[in-house]
């Protein structure tokens, strides 16, 4: 492990604001709040976090453009309907910072490695306390120290600030790795074989990846966005006499989409829209809104029931075992669905891509083994199990607000997805999930740009616990897989109470920037 020499002095910087990371999160915080001079603190050389760090050569955005857009910066070429590039949804990112002026703003090489906060030590007056610092978001003191470590040295840095805005990222940087009994786990395969995870994958240029992939028995691990991608580039390096099929191990299949403008015009109709809202239910409802919703909700199952009927139709999944056993509805209100390129299916057909359902898996010394006994040999193990968003911001959080982070059912108690109510001076951009993530952190950062500002009040500390904690428990009782934080089905609603919230906006506008997103 390296050793980190502390440099003495504290920096000092004539900014109040600090900003860690410079993804689509951290740079919208960059561009709300640069009246405040803010420093953003990038870990690595670049703009675009995941974009750059954990995308592959063939990456695509998963939507249109115009759900993946700032709404006050629209893609120069908004109505295309193909699926952008990683490099096209990099230089979108890069002409936002340019045009805006916030690269100027960013330290890069420059990772944050540990926070702390010296404006009140008690846990047990914090509660008390938030509300006072809430009041006043900018306190004209500094109350967070934070120790920024540069590429080029090994030394701390230490700078303080009033306040703290947290972009690290939901993914990339740490994996998460499944846990494996003795014996069971990936060193007794190593010697024979490969074992990595996708962010390792992603680092390898497209020869070399061609190259680890290629006439190699290569298994892929999950049945999400990532495994689904990496799948159609294995299938791709192994056409030929020479190609082996490469085998992903599916443990729940969820709904998939295909990029077709039939499903397109589909979901906008039925997921996207105000009136589409009104089918589903929403955390803190009213009565009269909870009565609508049940008796409207013959009309909510007959739209998905349409939508699954749809993509049985349009797909093979019945064909491969990967119907799902829940409804797609609930795929969506989980922000579980992921859209499939075109090759997917077809490169099952030509028998390039296997598929093996499994609950459960081990290593062996030639391969994996699975619940039902078989035992599959492997040249290459891709662990495309997802990322550990959790751990990578517990690393930087000081006790107690450490332990409190994940508290209730491991997710984030964030006030409109952006503030913990008891961590004081500090905000969460990028911790939302929905069908227009950039929309959705550019209005958290206009949101937590006017609480800074003052331009309206939040309610009491206690007051913003119990609604947070409300609506985790709606959520975890309505959804069916509550892992992320995810408003796809109530979107709109939500865009108008935090519009409301900080006063901003003529209703009409209000509505415009809903439509936007
Ligand atoms: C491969 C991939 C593709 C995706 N595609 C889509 C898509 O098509 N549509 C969609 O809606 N969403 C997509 N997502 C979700 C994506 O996470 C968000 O859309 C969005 O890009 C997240 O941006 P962010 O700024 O919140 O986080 P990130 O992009 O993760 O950025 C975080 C930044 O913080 C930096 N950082 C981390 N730790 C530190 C530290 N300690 N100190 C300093 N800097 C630090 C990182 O280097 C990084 O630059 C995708 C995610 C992945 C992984
Ligand atoms: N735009 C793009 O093209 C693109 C590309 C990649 C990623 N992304 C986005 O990036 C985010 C992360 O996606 P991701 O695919 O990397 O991760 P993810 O969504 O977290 O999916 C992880 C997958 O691994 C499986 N898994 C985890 N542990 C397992 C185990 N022990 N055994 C078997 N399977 C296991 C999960 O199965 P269970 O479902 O059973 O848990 C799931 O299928 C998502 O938001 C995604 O949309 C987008």
């Amino acid at each position: 492990m390296a050793h980190h020499c502390e440099s003495t002095s504290l920096v000092i910087s004539n900014s109040k604001i600090a900003i860690i990371g410079a993804g689509f999160s951290g740079i919208a915080a960059a561009k709300q709040l640069c009246h405040h001079n803010p420093i953003v603190f990038e870990a690595s050389d670049s703009i675009g976090g995941v974009w750059k760090s954990c995308a592959y050569n063939s990456t695509k955005l998963q939507s249109t453009r115009k759900n993946y857009e700032f709404a006050e910066f629209p893609w120069p070429n908004r109505d295309d309907p193909t699926l952008p590039s990683k490099l096209d949804v990099l230089d979108y990112l890069e002409s936002y910072a340019k045009h805006f002026d916030v690269l100027k703003f960013i330290k890069f090489n420059s990772k944050v490695v540990e926070l702390r906060f010296f404006g009140c030590s008690e846990t047990t007056e914090l509660f008390g306390n938030a509300g006072y610092y809430w009041n006043r978001p900018l306190l004209g003191q500094p109350v967070w120290e934070i120790a920024v470590q540069t590429n080029d040295s090994n030394c701390l840095k230490w700078y303080a600030f009033e306040f703290v805005v947290v972009c690290i990222g939901q993914y990339g940087d740490i994996p998460k790795i499944p846990k494996f009994l003795n014996n069971k786990g990936p060193e007794i395969f190593e010697g024979k074989g490969k074992v990595l995870h996708t962010i390792d994958y992603c680092k390898l240029n497209k020869d070399a990846a061609s190259q680890l992939l290629k006439g190699k028995k290569v298994v892929v691990v999950g049945y999400k966005k990532s495994a689904i991608d990496l799948v159609v580039e294995c299938a791709q390096a192994n056409q030929g006499d020479e190609g082996q099929p490469c085998t992903m191990v599916v443990r729940t299949p969820h709904w998939v989409a295909p990029h077709h403008w039939l499903f397109g015009l589909l979901f906008f109709i039925f997921y996207t829209t105000r009136s589409s809202e009104l089918l589903r239910k929403r955390p803190n409802q009213t009565v009269f809104r909870t009565l609508l919703c049940y008796l409207l909700s013959p009309v909510r199952r007959g739209v998905s029931k349409f939508m699954e009927s749809f993509l049985l139709w349009k797909l093979p999944l019945n064909k491969y075992g990967l119907k799902p056993d829940h409804r797609f509805e609930e795929d969506i209100a989980s922000c579980m669905l992921a859209t499939v390129p075109e090759d997917f299916f077809a490169e099952a057909n030509k028998g390039n891509i296997v598929f093996k359902r499994a609950a459960e898996w081990w290593f062996w010394k030639e391969g994996i083994e699975f619940t039902d006994k078989t035992k599959m040999k492997a040249d290459v193990v891709i662990l495309a199990t997802g990322y550990d968003g959790m751990k990578k911001l517990k690393t930087i959080l000081p006790e107690p607000f450490c332990s409190m982070i994940e508290y209730p059912y491991g997710m984030m108690a964030l006030y409109r997805h952006t503030i913990h109510p008891l961590i004081p001076k500090m905000a969460f951009v990028g911790y939302i999930e929905s069908v227009s993530n950039v929309g959705a952190s550019e209005l958290r950062s206009i949101w937590l740009a006017r609480l800074i500002d003052e331009k309206f009040k939040l309610p009491s500390a206690e007051n913003m616990v119990e609604k947070t904690l409300r609506e985790m428990e709606f959520m975890r009782k309505t959804i069916r897989f509550y892992q992320r934080p995810c408003i796809s089905t109530f979107e709109i609603n939500e865009t108008d109470q935090i519009c409301e919230e900080m006063r901003w906006l003529s209703k009409a506008s209000r509505q415009d920037y809903s439509q936007k997103n």
